[in-house]
């Protein structure tokens, strides 16, 4: 997580996320699901300013930061501030924890789409969580973060990852950080609609068979994008293609172009491709405009240092 410090603030910029694998294992006796998943980081970020509240609250202010999130603002998708808001949740849970008089204003500059699959707001809490700490200088370990990051939810834990590629598995909080060797370039679609991940996670089937993570891992280590591309595979898919159907028409408009494999990232709904290149991914993101009314972006993942 990127991070620049002044002398009364510090900002950290929080990176989106694609699910290039994720297996529905099964239903669990607490309602959640079984996951297995191949999570990466890409690089399109909200921000998020901490500075000092001497009152000892916690005040969020959200501020639209570009045309990706404008467009959200023009679905009438705003984000609540309130008590709800994932940040604001993270900050109380550390303030309980801790026991620390601390306040802060946190000032979020929203550029990840809302409600889309991309993990904008789970990748906002965890920079809450990371952020607070060195703040408020409460000296909180790794470990004692991701049992934080637990509770405010499943995909909390992957932003903790020192690495930009994890494996995820229980309700995907149990990370194994993974070497990325090399960039991953991809075209990232965003319908108009969204769909209640609960929803799409009820209607999520058995699956008679499935591909491994195992292999795909083998094969991103090995810089074999290609093959990488073969194996992509999102549970999920299938019932938010049944759910919304604009999920459906763009995977219609990615199978028509030459990418090395694309699907649903979470549970939608933006749709990604895989890309041997920048270039690649250029060129492809101008025919998805022009084959779509989906809102496009090109985003990088940068490998492992
Ligand atoms: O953990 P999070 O709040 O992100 O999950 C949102 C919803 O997605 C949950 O309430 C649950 O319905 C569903 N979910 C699930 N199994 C998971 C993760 C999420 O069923 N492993």
């Amino acid at each position: 997580m990127r991070c620049l410090s002044e002398t009364s603030a510090l900002t950290l910029f929080a990176p989106a996320k694609l699910n290039l694998f994720l297996q529905v294992l099964g239903k669990r006796p607490d309602g959640y699901h079984e996951l297995d998943t191949l999570m990466v980081s890409v690089g399109i970020y909200d921000s998020l300013r901490f500075t000092e509240e001497p009152s000892g609250g916690i005040e969020l202010r959200c501020r639209d930061a570009g045309s990706i999130f404008r467009r959200d603002a023009d679905r009438g998708q705003t984000l609540p501030t309130g008590e709800d808001n994932l940040v604001v949740r993270a900050a109380r849970l550390l303030q309980e924890s801790t026991g620390t008089r601390r306040g802060a204003r946190i000032e979020l500059c929203k550029r990840i789409p809302l409600a889309a699959g991309l993990g904008g707001g789970s990748s906002d809490a965890a920079a809450t969580l990371v952020g607070l700490n060195r703040f408020w200088k409460l000296g909180l370990s790794s470990p004692e973060l991701h049992a934080l990051a637990a509770r405010l939810g499943s995909d909390v834990n992957f932003f903790l990852s020192p690495t930009p590629l994890a494996r995820c598995r229980g309700r995907g909080e149990q990370i194994e950080p993974l070497r990325l060797p090399l960039a991953l370039h991809f075209v990232i679609a965003r319908p108009r609609t969204g769909i209640a991940t609960a929803q799409v996670f009820k209607h999520c089937r058995p699956e008679a068979t499935a591909p491994s993570a195992n292999d795909l891992v083998e094969k991103l280590s090995r810089g074999e994008l290609g093959n990488a591309g073969k194996l992509l595979h999102n549970s999920l898919q299938a019932p938010a293609e049944q759910l919304n159907d604009e999920v459906l028409q763009l995977k219609r408009t990615f199978d028509r172009l030459p990418f090395l494999g694309h699907q649903l990232t979470g549970s939608g709904t933006s749709y990604f491709g895989l890309c041997a290149n920048r270039d690649h991914a250029s060129r492809l993101a101008a025919r998805v405009r022009a084959e779509s009314p989906a809102d496009y972006f090109v985003a990088a993942a940068t490998c492992s240092p």
